[in-house]
């Protein structure tokens, strides 16, 4: 399986892209159109809320706290503006993906602290992962931009000698039902220093040598399905790391099961109902998520909303 290939610039059509990231391939792009608008976008937004300092070196500045604070409200702004869902779609459409199939969820800003400034909650530092360790589909693509300029030190790893290889994990004791309904949007002051939250991850050691980092320019992305072991990098650079990430599915893979093959996943539920169709923010067609039920739809809150899960909450459910 050609999980050893990493494809620059490739011009192919997203059929054959598509089938080649189910085998583990990754794919980098030159900044697009769309990708140079949307991290600008997000540098404004960036700049609004950090005033006149620099945002790669606030973390030196601020007390943690403050730090957390102007992420609590500026990532949510971010995740939700009409304009990020519009960018969104461009660049699916920059790189060839059709709008009327292809789904994505709300996109979302992350923040990587240097030397462990804060690694929990609002900023957490990813240990070694598959997102369908989450719930996430086989079908699963992510799609991941820097926003500022990044370097090896600061980037995320990927460990592919793990397609397709099993790991031991805790992804039993995770049900997305669950999580959005339990876990999920803690506030912003919660989990400064540790992060109890049971998120699935490896049980047993892990060979994390060779990894492989690719550092790209701002409004330059990587592409991977989520099936692919990955990891942020303990930040060493002094530098904040600034980045942008979303997910997608295409309906017709979705709806023919097409994917990566699975090798440890264990967790329940699906996160198929995150997704809004490019062309219309429609969410997926009911036939095709019901294909993903498996039986513990009634475990929790089938989506994230923060106003019903609150008010189911007080009620008392
Ligand atoms: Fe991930």
């Amino acid at each position: 399986m050609p999980n050893d290939t990493i494809y620059f610039d490739e011009p192919i059509d997203d059929d054959t892209r598509r089938a080649r990231l189910y085998e583990g391939a990754l794919f980098v792009y030159s900044p697009t159109r769309h990708t140079r608008g949307f991290v600008t976008f997000a540098q404004e937004l960036i700049g609004e809320a950090f005033g006149n300092m620099d945002p790669e070196k606030a973390q030196h500045e601020l007390p943690v706290e403050e730090f957390a604070r102007i992420l609590g409200e500026l990532k949510p702004k971010f995740i939700h503006h009409p304009e990020s869902k519009r960018f969104v779609r461009g660049i699916i459409e920059d790189l060839g993906g059709d709008p009327t199939q292809v789904y994505f969820d709300v996109p979302k800003m992350r923040s990587s602290t240097s030397d462990q400034y804060l690694t929990t909650g609002i900023a957490y530092a990813w240990h070694p992962h598959r997102d369908t360790w989450y719930s996430a589909p086989p079908c699963q693509l992510n799609w991941w931009l820097p926003i500022l300029p990044t370097q090896s030190s600061n980037v995320m790893a990927f460990h592919p000698h793990y397609w397709g290889r099993g790991v031991a994990n805790t992804s039993r004791g995770y049900n997305y039902y669950q999580w959005n309904q339990q876990h999920r949007g803690g506030h912003v002051t919660q989990y400064l220093k540790e992060d109890p939250r049971p998120l699935p991850k490896p049980a047993e050691a892990m060979e994390l040598n060779p990894q492989i980092r690719l550092v790209v320019p701002p409004g330059g992305l990587i592409l991977f399905s989520g099936a692919q072991m990955h990891s942020s990098v303990p930040n060493t650079s002094g530098k904040t790391r600034w980045s942008i990430d979303f997910r997608t599915v295409h309906a017709g893979d979705a709806a023919a099961r097409k994917g990566a093959p699975r090798s440890d996943e264990m967790c329940t539920g699906t996160t198929m109902r995150d997704y809004f169709r490019a062309t219309d923010l429609e969410r997926l067609p009911e036939d095709i998520i019901a294909m993903y039920n498996d039986g513990t739809e009634e475990a929790g809150a089938l989506v994230y909303d923060p106003a019903t899960i609150a008010a189911r909450k007080t009620a008392g459910d």
